[in-house]
């Protein structure tokens, strides 16, 4: 069945902000549709203040829409508990973003661990996990070091690994090269393209990389609200 490809679908998405003077609402987001298929590769480009980040946490369940549908595996997540829907990110959702938000006191390997412990999965387990993923980026060296011992490609590679922790149906990465040089935002890229293949796993992402585009299914552009392909 066709609908049995469909990881994410997001239907009539708006996202307004009262205004603080009494005058009329800002509208972030609106009337965005979007459908993401399983282990699709997935690019949206737009101008700073668009409304890229808004979307992307709409979707991913870190911020709420003012109206509309998103739908996850069929079900709809705007309907969920904050109980539930913390539930929902840590074992559906794999996020990476600008800056890489890690634990500054502990160690990559903890960093990285961090989304099964709060599943309650087993320690061995865990530890296994996280340690072959640094290993799948070329991290095994950096186990025991913390965030500030590490280059930003090095930082942003630990936070892949993290994403994937908990096996997620989907990474979303919200302009994961934004902080780094040219040499490491390609490898960056070229690693998430990499893993995306290995962990079968869909890759939603906001960037300017052409590249990324190209090898995109689809390639939207969010402009004044709207989100159009092309
Ligand atoms: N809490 C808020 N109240 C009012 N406006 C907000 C709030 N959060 C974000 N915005 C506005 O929403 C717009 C879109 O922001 P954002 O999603 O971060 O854009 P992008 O990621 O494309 O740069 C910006 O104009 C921003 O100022
Ligand atoms: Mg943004």
């Amino acid at each position: 069945m066709m609908s049995d490809q469909i990881l994410l679908e997001a239907r009539n998405i708006s996202k307004e902000y009262p205004s603080q003077s009494g005058g009329p609402a800002l509208t972030i987001l609106n009337d965005v549709s979007l459908t993401v298929n399983r282990k699709s590769l997935i690019s949206i480009v737009g101008a700073s203040g668009s409304g890229k980040s808004t979307l992307l946490h709409i979707l991913g369940g870190l911020d709420r829409p003012t109206q509309g549908q998103i739908l996850f595996d069929g079900y709809d997540i705007s309907t969920y508990s904050e109980d539930k829907l913390a539930h929902f990110r840590n074992t559906s959702i794999g996020f990476v973003f600008q800056f890489h938000h890690l634990l500054p006191e502990f160690t990559a390997l903890e960093n990285v661990f961090m989304p099964g412990l709060i599943s309650g999965k087993k320690m061995e387990e865990i530890k296994t996990r996280a340690s072959s993923l640094l290993g799948k980026l070329g991290l095994s060296h950096r186990e025991q070091h913390r965030p500030a011992q590490l280059s930003g490609g090095e930082q942003q590679r630990v936070a892949v690994a993290r994403a994937l922790m908990n096996k997620p149906k989907i990474i979303m990465a919200d302009e994961p090269t934004g902080n780094l040089d040219t040499k490491n935002t390609g490898n960056l890229l070229d690693t998430l393209l990499q893993i995306r293949e290995e962990e079968q796993v869909a890759l939603l992402m906001v960037t300017h990389d052409m590249n990324i585009a190209q090898k995109s299914e689809f390639t939207y552009r969010l402009e004044e609200g709207a989100l159009r392909l092309g």
